[in-house]
């Protein structure tokens, strides 16, 4: 199936306090079955491009266009149906749940959407490459172990993008290597990726590299 985002002169506005313009019209269209890789200093609105575009924030203003349809005036519960049905995320700091283990950190998605699917979550985890790690803890996994179980989770619903937000910012180089392959491997089997990384080694990687500075799009790298 086709999947595509698109935002249109997106604007982000933070206005708790001082306000902060951290995106600043920003125009971007990402396709199905894209590899992108966003760089861009600390604080130039990496974050919050890939939180607009995963519908986990609303613009300020302009539009956010998913297959065609502007999610931008949606309800949270709307957006959520959404995120549920397309999008996985991959964070930084894992945020796996440290009482369940990998294998039940793996269903917590389905768990809120109501479909359980334990053998599901089996097979993720050995694409993985964690068969054997099912009833670990996360204390009881290295970093880049978390980070792949992340990825499983994320997969769970089948999600036509992933997202993720300086995957391997807290892994060690060959974790991190481990974790860009298996990206790699997913964006190979159809599932569109986008990445933010510092990492120029990511960047190479990536078929398309959008450079951001001060909440702006400033390049693209195709
Ligand atoms: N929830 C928030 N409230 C207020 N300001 C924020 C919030 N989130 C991010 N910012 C500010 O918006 C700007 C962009 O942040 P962010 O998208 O996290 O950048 P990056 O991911 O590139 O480091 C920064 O100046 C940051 O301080
Ligand atoms: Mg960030």
């Amino acid at each position: 199936m086709v999947f595509t985002i698109e935002l249109k002169k997106v604007w982000k506005i933070y206005s708790n306090g001082v306000p902060v313009y951290a995106l600043k019209n920003v125009n971007l269209e990402i396709n199905s079955g894209e590899f992108v890789s966003i760089m861009g200093p600390s604080g130039c609105g990496k974050s919050t491009l890939l939180h607009v575009m995963g519908c986990l924030d609303k613009p300020t203003k302009g539009k956010v266009i998913i297959n065609g349809r502007d999610v931008s005036k949606l309800s949270d519960e709307e957006l959520a149906r959404i995120r549920n049905r397309y999008i996985g995320f991959v964070f930084q700091s894992f945020f796996l749940l440290p009482v369940l283990s990998a294998l039940e950190n793996v269903m917590i998605p389905g768990m809120i959407s109501g479909n359980i699917d334990e053998e599901k979550a089996r097979k993720l985890l050995e694409f993985v490459g964690l068969k054997k790690r099912e009833n670990h803890l996360p204390s009881q996994l290295s970093g880049g172990e978390r980070q792949r179980v992340a990825i499983a989770r994320a997969l769970i619903n089948d999600p036509k993008i992933i997202l993720a937000d300086e995957p391997t910012g807290n892994l060690d180089s060959k974790s991190g290597r481990d974790v860009l392959r298996l990206l790699s491997r997913l964006n190979r089997s159809g599932v569109t990726v986008v990445v933010v990384t510092h990492d120029e080694s990511v960047a190479e990687r990536a078929e398309r590299v959008i450079y951001m500075k001060d909440g702006k799009i400033i390049g693209e790298k195709a």
